[in-house]
């Protein structure tokens, strides 16, 4: 087994979902239609495109997913400055985050579960100068009602902060046919984090009504992508995190987005306190994706359930801190209609 071994979860109804253990990326979602198959999920051709191609997708992000200020924040009374990797932020876990690790894979059974595999790493003491040696173990497991779940847990032997995701692009037209514009999104969040100038959040948490911010109801991505509301400007579409309408630890319905011509749907379910709702901006043509197709502006569309950004420097926020003795348990389901 090496890091571009490609691994395959399976159901009873041929759905097929696909990863290696570098950076535990998932590269492909499989979709039968008729005796052929439609890949939702961006990606590459090879599990070795994969492994030097765009370093976040579809990988797990930590050891803090997305951005904390400045690289730095208190704990327990001592500043803790990682690695900056955006600018002045730290972003996904720094140089060397979890999404460029090469995980430990193993075959498991998760009762109800048709396939499920383990993966496991560990981030030593100082890793990107994060304290304390943090374990980190993954399930990702598909059942026949078409839930992926990725089960998360992680310990640390030293007082840390965590936040870990994972960071599929779907694209429900295909991978490469298109972009998303015309996907139509929901998002269960009544309230979401706004943006400074330097893409962390302020610490407000801000009201959706009346903003274009509201996806309350079905909304089709075109319609908002470029709205005049000055945090939409700000990012040139939505990369923003909203907080999921739910009790603590509850597994809840964070955001669905469904593709009106084919009918088909992703819904994302959670335990996490938030979801970071992001239309592929970054992409310009340069890098080359499945069938040859280069990633372009809004050919995808990332839902990611997670802490909120920049968690450890806002007491308003959910807690980030793990303690010695206590377990980081997350859960974070897909699950696919068509
Ligand atoms: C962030 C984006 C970032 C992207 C990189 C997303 O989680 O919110 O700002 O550009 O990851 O892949």
């Amino acid at each position: 087994m090496s890091a571009s071994t490609v691994y395959q979860l399976s159901n009873n109804n041929g759905l097929l979902i696909e990863f290696i253990s570098y950076g535990a990326k998932l590269t492909a979602v499989k979709i039968p239609e008729g005796d052929k198959s439609i890949d939702i999920l961006l990606g590459y051709d090879t599990p070795e495109q994969a492994i030097n191609g765009d370093v976040y997708m579809g990988a797990i992000c930590g050891r803090y997913a997305n951005r904390i200020s400045g690289g730095g924040f208190n704990l327990e009374g001592e500043f803790i400055k990682l690695n900056q990797n955006d600018g002045a932020n730290h972003l996904h876990g720094g140089h060397k985050g979890f999404n460029v690790k090469d995980w430990k894979v193993e075959k498991t059974e998760l009762q109800g579960y048709s396939s499920a595999y383990k993966l496991s790493v560990l981030s030593n003491d100082g890793d990107e100068n994060y304290p304390g040696n943090l374990n980190a173990t993954i399930i990702y497991a598909l059942n026949d009602a078409n839930e992926f779940l990725i089960d998360i847990t992680a310990t640390t032997d030293k007082t840390t902060v965590v936040n870990l995701t994972s960071h599929p692009y779907f694209n429900l037209k295909g991978a490469g046919n298109g972009d998303v514009l015309n996907h139509i999104l929901e998002i269960s969040a009544k309230q979401f984090t706004p943006l400074s100038t330097d893409m962390v959040p302020s610490g407000e948490m801000r009201s959706v009504k009346n903003t274009a911010m509201d996806f309350t109801k079905p909304v089709v991505i075109k319609d908002r992508i470029d709205s005049d509301y000055e945090q939409i400007q700000l990012v040139g579409g939505l990369d923003h995190n909203w907080i999921v309408n739910k009790q603590q630890g509850e597994l809840a319905l964070a955001a669905k987005v469904t593709e009106p011509k084919s009918g088909r749907s992703v819904e994302v379910y959670t335990t996490q306190p938030g979801i970071q709702v992001y239309t592929a901006m970054h992409f310009n043509g340069s890098d080359i994706g499945k069938g040859q197709v280069p990633f372009k502006k809004y050919c995808g569309i990332a839902l990611e359930a997670q802490n909120f950004p920049d968690a450890p420097n806002h007491s308003n926020f959910p807690s980030s801190i793990l303690k010695p003795q206590e377990k980081y348990q997350e859960k974070i389901q897909y699950k696919f209609t068509y």
